[in-house]
This record gives structure tokens, sequence and C-alpha cells, in this order.
């Protein structure tokens, strides 16, 4: 398995580092854009893009009055060329952090490497647990106690760049993957804005895949 985050690689995000505003990427219902949206972090969010027009979650941005953008990737021949148009969509409005949330499109690594640990995803998964979709229901059929969700930095390698964060979920004996996904939701729509205030407000480094952030003082 390939990882962009090269052992011993730092990469140092703090407070001194002022970003620029935040952008989130999605494709479908949007409850984690409104779970960031409500959560009225110091940092605005100044567009929200979808590659679906039919995303419910657009109007979650419309009714707070943010920008939305839908870019399709069937109007693009190829991976690659998707990811500029989102690059330069983004490097157009200063974004300094992409915050995908049920984005269902692979990004590749023109996109990761331009923003490269400025991205992150939440995924209803204990990661390195049941990557990729119907993570929930991979759980129940596995049989595994203990479920959540992780939000990470986003690299080429489908749910498998460094870990930020992550929430355990008990499993119940008569869970279905429909009743783990609610409770696991929940806790996404706390972890994820949480999550996202750390990295705009507190020191942290990436160590090789480990993400520490400094002890206040
Ligand atoms: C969430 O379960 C998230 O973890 C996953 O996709 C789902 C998106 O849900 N990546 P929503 O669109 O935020 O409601």
């Amino acid at each position: 398995m390939r990882d962009e985050s090269t052992p011993g690689t730092e990469v140092a995000g703090s407070v001194e580092k002022r970003y620029d505003p935040l952008a989130v990427l999605i494709s479908g219902r949007g409850s984690n854009l409104k779970a960031l949206i409500d959560a009225r972090l110091t940092t605005p969010i100044s567009v929200v893009i979808s590659n679906r027009a039919d995303a419910a979650g657009l109007e979650h941005a419309r009714a707070a009055g943010i920008e939305t953008l839908v870019l399709s990737h069937r109007d693009h021949a190829s991976r690659d060329a998707y990811d500029r148009v989102l690059v330069d969509a983004l490097r157009a409005r200063g974004v300094g952090l992409v915050c995908l949330a049920g984005f269902m499109r692979l990004l590749g690594p023109t996109f990761c490497d331009a923003f490269r640990m400025a991205t992150v995803n939440i995924h209803p998964s204990l990661l390195p647990a049941f990557p990729g979709v119907d993570a929930q229901a991979q759980a129940v059929v596995h049989g595994v106690k203990v479920a959540g969700a992780t939000v990470h930095f986003v690299t080429p390698d489908l749910d498998a760049g460094p870990i930020i964060s992550q929430r355990a979920v008990a499993v119940e004996d008569d869970d279905t993957p429909e009743t783990l996904a609610a409770r696991i939701l929940a806790v996404e729509h706390a972890l994820y804005p949480d999550t996202v205030r750390r990295l705009l407000t507190e020191s942290w480094t990436v160590h090789g895949r480990r993400v520490v952030f400094a002890r206040p003082a």
C-alpha cells in the first residue's frame, strides 16, 4: 500500500499559521456539512463543492449563504483533469483547509499534493478497519464489538492517511447496519467540528503517520 506520508516527514500546523477559508466537498445528504456550518468555526466556510447537482446537502450551504459550486467529475476525461479543476476552484478562493464530508470521489496525487495535510475526511469506522463504502455494514457483518468514526488526512490511498481523531461506538447485539450507522453519525456530527476546530486553533505536527497535538502550555 502506497502512503504519501513518508515516515519522519514533519508537517507542522499551528495557530500562527492562520488558515485561510475552509471548503467542504460533498456528494449527497450533507449532514456533516451542516454540523460544520452549525459549529460556527472561527474560520469561515467560503465554498461548498459537490460533484452532483442533486446533492441534498447543497441546500444547507444555500440556507447559510455559502457559495455553492457543482463540478461534475463526468465533465472531465480523467481523475487528474478533475483534480486540477477542483484545485483551481479552491485556489481561486484562497482555501486553506478542505473538508471532505461524504464526497464520493477518490482524489489523486494532483489534488493531494496541492492540499497536502490540508485535506481531511471523516469515515464511519475505526480505521484502518473497514475502509471504503458501507463501513458500518462491514462492521456488523464482521461482528466487531466496537465501531466508531475517524477523521484523517487525505492521501491518494483510500481512507489510509494519517489519523487525526477517533471516537468509539459500541456495537449492540441487535444492531443492523442502519441502527449502527445512525449512532455513528451522531458521533460524527460532534467529532468532525471538534477536530477541525482543533486543527485550526492548536499547534500540531505530523510525524510519519502520527498526528500529534501540542500540549497546551
Ligand atoms: C458519513 O457517514 C461520512 O462518515 C461518510 O459519508 C457519510 C456522509 O454523510 N464519509 P453526510 O452526507 O455528511 O450526511
